[in-house]
């Protein structure tokens, strides 16, 4: 077994395990690991824009982000955290830029912005030009020139090592455990402060955005070491995946003026949000497209609305709700514009659905998209050990895999790019600064010896029940029951899915039993990942007596800031069982209002 030593050791090899990566080696021996080549990370799916108050083509200020980001998180967002990453904004976005990244322009050569659900010129209400973009390619961008930029500055990369344990001493972090996936070898990372940037875990569910790859690797097994997981029972719905799919269709498609119309043909969104209509907040959409396909609108009856992009209806809606360009004439676009703005939304549908957007409204319905609850961390990214805010020394979190919690119980689009860059820096910047004053920690004799329990165990499973059953079960008691829409009954069920399903995931073993590129065996054990952060969520969820953000319940439809204004800390006890405990929400400008698009 190969031990390395680093001061700072990073685990995920997206935006903002990069950036942690990237802040960290200034001044810290740092390697990063990652399960993928780092290119092939999610954040590269991100696509419409990164958020930021630059103003520059039109009005806006760094207040009205973070308010429009409380608003958008219901008031569950804690608004010290929120106004520190909107001021962080500008500042990222431009480093990003002198980083070289090629965000589109505006005819005058500043970055260019388009308009993104939930951001709004607080005056008027009305949609505000925020997202900073590179044509539907921004998060694509941002992880090229980090990577890039890690390069330069001699990060050491360990790229396919799976992270399948981290090694606390103390109860404070010394390392991780890696399994290289090439060879099977076990490798013993030994660091005096470990981030953990490992994203999300959307493929609980059965329709989503979410790559392969997102199983929820660092918070499983954070919650395995006894520490807690906040906010769970919050994941977004994008309203706007493939028919069936999930794939990703940008919001840039509504900034740049298409309109969700149903089986109908009616632009329904008017109903629901008549300021913004189709640049609502993605909880308030997606619950929208829901109704309409509960109601029969779906189109020709089926679970599907259009999204409608072709020139001739953009123009026409963006005549009826009196857009202007910048310089104040009509809003306009053109199929070619389309196209250059949109390019890998009019391939994807090309390639995938046999669909020309240019001359073809798009199918598509929500899918399960981004995970506002983790591994809760103070805006430093310092990770936490309770509710009470003790700190977990050298542990840290960025990005998807946390809950700072800039996002409460809904994320704007936009935010997410910016949350991993700008907490992604500063928990890099923070371990960087703990490692330069902090001791290696002495090891265990057998550091490995947890997760080498855990393989054994599938390879010594009597093979009774096989993975893809069990996830495929997973996956639709999840999406049916956890969706956009939930009741007591539908979570109970989920729950009671879920639990039995980790008993028959007892007996799942392995056809393969090599270990050179076992992905059999790994695909097992982020199974065991994906059931045991279900179960987090849905008694997260069960708990919560109200409807708040991505939290719709039809049983309990209104919010209850009087009882649930507080964030939940779900943690696992040594026999399994989940236990809640609450933390109260930060309010410093916003005090929680009714809200309306
Ligand atoms: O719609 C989008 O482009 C997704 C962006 C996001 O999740 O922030």
């Amino acid at each position: 077994m190969q031990t390395h030593q680093f001061e700072v050791l990073v685990v995920g090899a997206g935006g903002a395990g990069l950036m942690a990566g990237l802040y960290a080696s200034k001044t810290a021996k740092t390697a990063v690991i990652s399960k993928l080549y780092p290119t092939r990370s999610h954040t590269g799916t991100a696509q419409g824009g990164i958020g930021a108050a630059l103003g520059n083509i039109e009005e806006d200020h760094p207040e009205w982000h973070t308010y429009d980001t409380v608003k958008g998180s219901d008031y569950l967002g804690d608004q010290d955290a929120i106004e520190f990453m909107c001021e962080e904004a500008l500042q990222a976005v431009y480093e990003l830029e002198h980083m070289g990244l090629p965000f589109d322009r505006t005819p005058d050569g500043k970055i260019s912005q388009r308009p993104f659900g939930g951001h709004t010129n607080n005056l008027t209400g009305k949609p505000v030009r925020r997202a900073c973009h590179a044509a539907d390619r921004t998060g694509h961008m941002i992880l090229q020139t980090l990577y890039q930029q890690c390069l330069k500055n001699n990060v050491t990369f360990y790229d396919e090592f799976q992270v399948v344990d981290l090694i606390l001493v103390d109860g404070a972090a010394a390392g991780a455990i890696a399994v290289e996936i090439a060879s099977g070898e076990t490798h013993i990372f030994h660091a005096k402060a470990v981030i953990l940037a490992t994203g999300g875990h959307g493929r609980i569910w059965e329709i989503t955005s979410n790559a392969y790859a997102f199983t929820g690797d660092g918070p499983a097994i954070t919650l395995r070491h006894g520490l807690p997981l906040e906010d769970m029972e919050f994941f977004q719905f994008h309203p706007t995946g493939i028919y069936k799919l999930g794939i990703l269709i940008t919001e840039g498609v509504r900034g740049e003026g298409g309109v969700l119309i149903n089986g109908k043909g009616e632009r329904f969104m008017e109903r629901y949000a008549p300021t913004v209509k189709d640049l609502a907040s993605r909880d308030v959409t997606s619950r929208a497209i829901y109704l309409e396909i509960r109601d029969g609108n779906g189109v020709n009856g089926q679970n599907y609305v259009y999204l409608d992009v072709r020139p001739e209806q953009v123009n026409k809606y963006a005549a009826i709700d009196g857009r202007k360009t910048p310089a104040g004439a009509p809003y306009t676009v053109t199929g070619e514009q389309i196209l250059a703005r949109l390019p890998d939304i009019v391939d994807f549908c090309r390639v995938y659905l046999g669909v020309d957007p240019i001359t073809q409204p798009m199918p598509i319905q929500p899918t399960a998209h981004y995970a506002m609850g983790g591994i809760p961390t103070n805006k430093y990214g310092e990770a936490l050990a309770n509710e009470k805010g003790k700190i977990v020394p050298g542990l840290y979190a960025a990005g998807e895999v946390a809950c700072v919690s800039v996002h409460g119980a809904n994320r704007l689009g936009t935010n997410s790019l910016l949350d991993l860059v700008v907490f992604g820096k500063h928990a890099g910047l923070r371990a960087a600064e703990f490692a330069t004053s902090a001791e290696y920690r002495h090891l265990p004799p057998d550091p490995a010896a947890f997760a080498r329990l855990q393989f054994e165990r599938i390879f010594q499973a009597d093979g009774k029940d096989n993975a893809f059953d069990i996830a495929t079960e997973m996956k639709k008691v999840m999406f049916d029951g956890m969706g956009v829409f939930r009741t007591r009954e539908g979570m109970q069920a989920a729950l009671e899915t879920v639990r039995e399903l980790k008993e028959r995931f007892k007996h799942v073993g392995v056809t393969d039993t090599g270990k050179i590129f076992n992905l059999e065996m790994m695909n097992v054990w982020e199974l065991g990942n994906l059931l045991d952060l279900a179960e987090v969520t849905t008694v997260s969820a069960l708990a919560r007596t109200e409807s708040r953000g991505g939290h719709s319940r039809e049983d309990f439809p209104q919010r209850d800031d009087k009882r649930w204004l507080k964030h939940t800390f779900a943690f696992v006890d040594e026999r399994g069982k989940v236990e809640l405990k609450y933390k109260p929400v930060v309010i410093t400008r916003f005090e929680p209002k009714v809200r309306t698009y």
